[in-house]
């Protein structure tokens, strides 16, 4: 199964202010956007090309722009809100549906309260959410785009576990991941050690 994890000093960097307990909401949602936008580039590299004739100031050339493949980015509310905008930046066409999803703070298993998709087939989906922990809720979204009509989703996140990247593999084989850090292990609370602790309240200020 494809995880791929971000190899950049820069990511390295940003990825450690956003675990310290002492950076504050307004800084942290600068740092999850620069992260996100590291990981809309990484996670879009594959993007098909094709050529186009142009002319510079100096001689004529065939250049390469990206073909005309739509692009769906699904951000698993509340916390995958917060790597949106970078997937918007860079691709200004692209769709922006959505999955609310919640985990019961006892059981950790994740409650479906909003969905709001367009048609996905034949559409190239990127499903986003900051944390993969148990997988429950990113394997949830990835059936849900599935019957929306996608076809080969990939789950970009910024923190990842071993649990929740082997989740998203039993129930969703071969689907790609990208991740930007992929930490060790899960607590008896589910949360990702050493991991950040919770995105969405820390993003949000909750
Ligand atoms: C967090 C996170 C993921 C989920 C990951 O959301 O943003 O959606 O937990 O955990 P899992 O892999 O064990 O399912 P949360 O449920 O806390 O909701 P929020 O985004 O509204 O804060
Ligand atoms: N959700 C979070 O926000 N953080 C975790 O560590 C696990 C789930």
């Amino acid at each position: 199964m494809p995880l791929h994890i971000l190899d950049h000093p820069l990511a390295a960097h940003i990825i450690t202010h956003l675990r310290d307990k002492t950076t504050k909401p307004a800084t942290f949602r600068t740092l999850a956007y620069q992260i996100s936008l590291l990981l809309a580039i990484e996670s879009t590299a594959d993007l098909p090309t094709e050529d186009k004739a142009i002319e510079t100031p100096l001689e004529k050339m065939t250049g390469q722009v990206l073909a005309h493949q739509p692009l769906v980015v699904v951000p698993i509310l509340r916390a995958g809100l917060g790597m949106v905008q970078p997937f918007t930046d860079i691709f200004p066409e692209v769709t922006v549906g959505y999955i609310g999803l919640e985990r019961d703070h006892t059981t950790a298993v994740a409650r479906s309260y909003y969905c709001k998709l367009p048609q996905l087939a034949g559409k190239r989906v990127f499903v986003i959410d900051p944390m993969l922990a148990t997988g429950g809720s990113a394997a949830n979204a990835l059936s849900v785009v599935k019957q929306h009509g996608a076809t080969n989703p990939t789950l970009v996140c910024i923190v990842s576990s071993p649990e929740g990247v082997a989740e998203v593999e039993k129930v969703h084989p071969g689907t790609t991941i990208h991740t930007a850090a992929h930490d060790r292990a899960l607590n008896a609370k589910k949360y990702i050690l050493p991991g950040l602790g919770d995105f969405g309240d820390r993003l949000y200020g909750t």
